[in-house]
């Protein structure tokens, strides 16, 4: 059987609300979830017996990276016994809140029905797959999606260009730190007075979708408590002349829109990575492609 190679996309979130703690240590966001052109690249066969190969020699290749967990989940909910051979070209940061790991997961899952005849939709696919991580049911999507609960319970957005007008043309970055942040001690830090509430939740997609939506990302404040110099970067970002700069998730890297000059982020963030970056979506019938780009409509 032939070789699939599969573009794995990072994300984004344009905005994230906290609106609840719940009873199983979980949280409830709202948050618009958007695809980027930053992404790894996975190769996938049919093969004798499992196996993963990665070109980052840090990443675990056991039952705790998410492409072996999507791999078992694939065996154990379509009774499809097949094994698959996995190779992960690694380009999305890691701990940097661009969902590296879950939208691998996605593209495993993805890949795993490909290679075995296309038995199952993209929505019974979405729906195994939030057993294993809260963030990876949204790369079923088509790249832009609201997204609730603890993030499994996506909604695609079919006014998406529409709601992102100010990006469709503009320069975007993700710039990311060297250190990274722990999903979980991000959301452990975070200081849970009041339950926000859904109203509150809607009204910020609304405002979103009238474009003129504040951006936040509750998980800011707690990221910055855990590591002071991200709310310096953050400023000195800012006065370097983004328009914004915005936390992705839990962090720690930012997506930052505007033109300072080139020369002067790379003479005055030695250690910040940037990358430059487009919001991509995919048809229904494929999966993600790196020059896919969003169009506006
Ligand atoms: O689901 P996932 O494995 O990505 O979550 C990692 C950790 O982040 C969870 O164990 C939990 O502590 C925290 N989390 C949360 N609320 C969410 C998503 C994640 O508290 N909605």
């Amino acid at each position: 059987m032939d070789t699939l190679t599969l573009f794995s996309p990072a994300k984004v979130n344009l905005f994230l609300r906290v609106t609840a703690k719940r009873p199983d240590g979980f949280h409830e966001l709202s948050s618009l979830f958007q695809t980027l052109s930053l992404g790894d690249t996975l190769e996938m066969s049919l093969a004798q017996q499992e196996a993963l190969t990665c070109d980052e020699a840090t990443l675990p290749l056991d039952e705790r990276n998410l492409v072996i967990k999507a791999l078992r989940l694939f065996r154990l909910k379509s009774h499809i016994p097949s094994n698959f051979k996995v190779h992960l070209n690694k380009k999305i940061p890691m701990q940097a809140g661009l969902g590296g790991g879950s939208s691998n997961a996605a593209t495993v899952l993805w890949g795993c029905n490909q290679l075995t005849g296309g038995c199952f939709s993209d929505e019974v696919l979405q729906q195994w797959s939030s057993e294993i991580g809260s963030d990876i049911p949204f790369f079923f999507s088509q790249g832009t999606a609201y997204c609730q609960g603890r993030g499994e319970i996506v909604s695609a957005l079919e006014k998406t260009a529409a709601c992102l007008p100010l990006f469709a043309s503009l320069p975007l970055w993700v710039a990311q730190p060297k250190s990274g942040l722990e999903t979980k001690e991000v959301f452990r830090k975070l200081h849970f007075s009041k339950n926000l509430g859904a109203e509150i939740a809607q009204l910020d997609f609304e405002r979103c979708l009238s474009h003129s939506w504040e951006r936040f990302n509750d998980l800011e404040t707690p990221a910055f408590e855990l590591n002071p110099s991200l709310a310096r970067l953050k400023s000195s970002l800012l006065e370097a002349g983004f328009d914004f700069v915005l936390m992705s998730g839990s962090g720690s890297s930012f997506l930052c829109y505007g033109s300072p000059s080139s020369a002067s982020l790379f003479a005055d963030f030695s250690d910040v990575r940037f990358f430059p970056v487009h919001f991509i979506s995919r048809s229904s019938s494929n999966w993600y492609k790196e020059n896919n780009f969003l169009k506006r409509m």
